[in-house]
């Protein structure tokens, strides 16, 4: 843990008192291999979500409130961030949140959701009754894809290790043991001719060439993760990139369209995480939050996503979170 001075706002910015920081996959990849395009110099401050109270307004800021509640993302300042009692954001960075929300569920919505959310309507445009096999599918992207793949009307397939079997079926997906059975042969067994859309955050040559195999012809598959740099180290990122550049050749009527990137649609990104905050406070959406930790035991978190047997999203809590 780092001490550091408290951050003054800078004309247009708010300075937030964090209650909840969302950990994920890509902030272990980040710490673990140091190395990564765009990875700041050592120390530095991971973690890309958080939800908090204004605090302080810097100049000109008028579209906030001391004490208001908000949620945002660190895209603007490049890698992490969030892991930290006070922020800084220009005041576009945030949404507002209604004071009756659990600051640990909202967390979830901020990257997950929207990452989930532009998957299946941006990139693989469902359309409902379609079906899906989501891989991955009790982690942090993975269930907030379950649970807004369950909005959508669509039938849904969830990869997960046995032990997140439950949590996979509670959002009305068929689990699919992928350490005990092979999902193709499952899924071709299930479906006749593979599914609509593989949502694939997994990566790895020989796993998205498999998703790629339980799209039915005609399907789509949406690759946007390397989850699998967890056992496999960097080195899986290369053979997904080719993986997906050979598969994209082939002539076969099954489609790979590209995932969008959140950091870019910055107006995009906040009307849609204001409609996920609306949905939460109505008791639509059902975050799952594995685990409370304080934000001072941050190490704890990253032990418990290296040991994995978690399932939705790891959130770092401050006192009053
Ligand atoms: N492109 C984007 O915009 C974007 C945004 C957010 C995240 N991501 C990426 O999405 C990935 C997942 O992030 P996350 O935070 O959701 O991770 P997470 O919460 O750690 O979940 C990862 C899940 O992967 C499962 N898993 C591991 N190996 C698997 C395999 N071979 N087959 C099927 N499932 C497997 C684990 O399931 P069990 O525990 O059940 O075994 C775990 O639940 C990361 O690579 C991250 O960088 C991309």
């Amino acid at each position: 843990m780092i001490e550091e001075d408290l951050p003054e706002p800078q004309k247009g910015e708010v300075r937030v008192r964090v209650l909840a920081a969302g950990v994920s996959a890509y902030d272990l990849m980040f710490r673990r291999s140091g190395k990564l395009p765009g990875t700041p110099k050592v120390p530095f401050t991971l973690g890309e979500d958080v939800v908090g109270v204004v605090d302080k307004l810097g100049n000109g800021v008028t579209s906030f409130a001391v004490g208001q509640r908000v949620a945002g993302a660190t895209f603007s300042i490049g890698v992490g961030g969030g892991y930290t009692e006070y922020i800084c954001l220009p005041a576009q960075e945030w949404v507002p949140v209604p004071l009756d929300l659990d600051p640990a569920e909202v967390v979830c919505l901020v990257v997950n959701y929207l990452t989930a959310h532009a998957m299946l309507h941006q990139a693989a445009k469902v359309k409902r009754g379609e079906s899906i096999l989501v891989q991955g599918a009790a982690g942090g992207v993975g269930s907030a894809l379950l649970d807004l793949g369950r909005q959508a009307g669509l039938q849904m397939y969830g990869t997960a290790s046995k032990h997140n079997h439950d949590v996979v079926s509670g959002f009305g997906a068929t689990p699919i043991d992928y350490r005990a059975e092979d999902f193709v042969k499952r899924i071709q067994h299930l479906t006749g001719d593979g599914v609509d859309v593989v949502f694939d955050p997994i990566g790895g040559g020989r796993q998205v060439m498999r998703s790629y195999k339980a799209v039915r012809r005609g399907g789509r598959l949406i690759w946007f993760g390397v989850a699998s740099t967890k056992q496999s180290g960097l080195r899986v990122i290369p053979f997904t990139l080719l993986a997906i550049g050979l598969l994209k050749l082939f002539p076969d009527g099954k489609r790979l369209p590209t995932a969008p990137d959140l950091g870019k649609d910055h107006a995009g990104y906040k009307k849609t995480l204001s409609e996920l905050i609306a949905l939460l406070a109505a008791g639509s959406l059902t975050p799952i939050v594995a685990q409370r930790i304080p934000l001072c035991e941050a190490a704890r978190a990253h032990e418990l996503l290296e040991r994995g047997r978690y399932a939705g999203k790891v959130v770092l809590v401050t006192d009053e979170g």
